[in-house]
């Protein structure tokens, strides 16, 4: 079988998006959920880049003993526990679509701006959860005559629209092809809105 991921393939953009959103949060001391920890590589990048800042992460990763100061587990479990608004970023890094992490920290910390990466297979399906909360009926993706590329042509969008009605308002993103896959890193946010009168 061919072998699509490599745990931090860009790395460099990763790191780039973070250490941004770690200057524009402007604070001495960052306190990071590290909710798809791996080897916990791209924030070890990003406090080098960044040595007057001092970041603390809090690592969840589903491979067991990976290393020592790092729950074990799934972190659509463990992120449910947890008080998420003592952090000051949360970090999705995901190899697919982590749609189900971010409405948790929709609804546990909407303040906290949340990096993340969202990796498709250019022909796969759209998540239908995503889809869901987009209005798209639960029946119309199984109908047969309803090909899962006629909303996978619009992946992007609907990924958006979900992220929007989340609340996030703002995303600094960018997006790479990788033969047959599509890579959106990013970092989205809740800007305050202003009313006018
Ligand atoms: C792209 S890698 C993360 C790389 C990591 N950020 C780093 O800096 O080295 C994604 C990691 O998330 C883990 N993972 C995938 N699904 C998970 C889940 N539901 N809960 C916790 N960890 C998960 C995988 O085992 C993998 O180690």
């Amino acid at each position: 079988m061919r072998h699509i991921y490599t745990e931090n393939s860009h790395l460099k953009t990763k790191v780039r998006l973070r250490t941004a959103a770690v200057l524009e949060i402007g604070k001495p001391k960052i306190h990071v959920l590290d909710a798809f920890a791996g080897q916990g590589l791209v924030w070890k990048a990003v406090q080098r880049e960044l040595p007057e800042v001092e970041i603390t992460t809090l690592g969840i990763e589903k491979k067991k003993y990976l290393a020592p100061d790092v729950i074990m587990g799934d972190n659509r479990k463990v992120m449910k526990g947890l008080d998420l608004t003592i952090f000051d970023l949360i970090d999705l890094d995901a190899f697919g679509c982590p749609w189900e992490q971010l409405a948790i920290c929709a609804e546990r910390a909407p303040e906290v701006p949340v990096a993340i990466t969202h990796i498709s297979i250019t022909l796969g399906p759209v998540p239908q959860g995503l889809l869901e909360l987009n209005g798209i009926p639960d029946e119309w993706c199984k109908i047969k005559e309803v090909p899962h590329a006629l909303f996978g042509r619009w992946r992007w969008w609907w990924w958006e629209q979900y992220c929007a009605r989340l609340g996030y308002n703002r995303s600094d993103y960018e997006l790479h092809l990788d033969k047959s896959a599509v890579k959106r890193y990013e970092v989205v946010w809740r800007e305050p809105v202003l009313d006018h009168p």
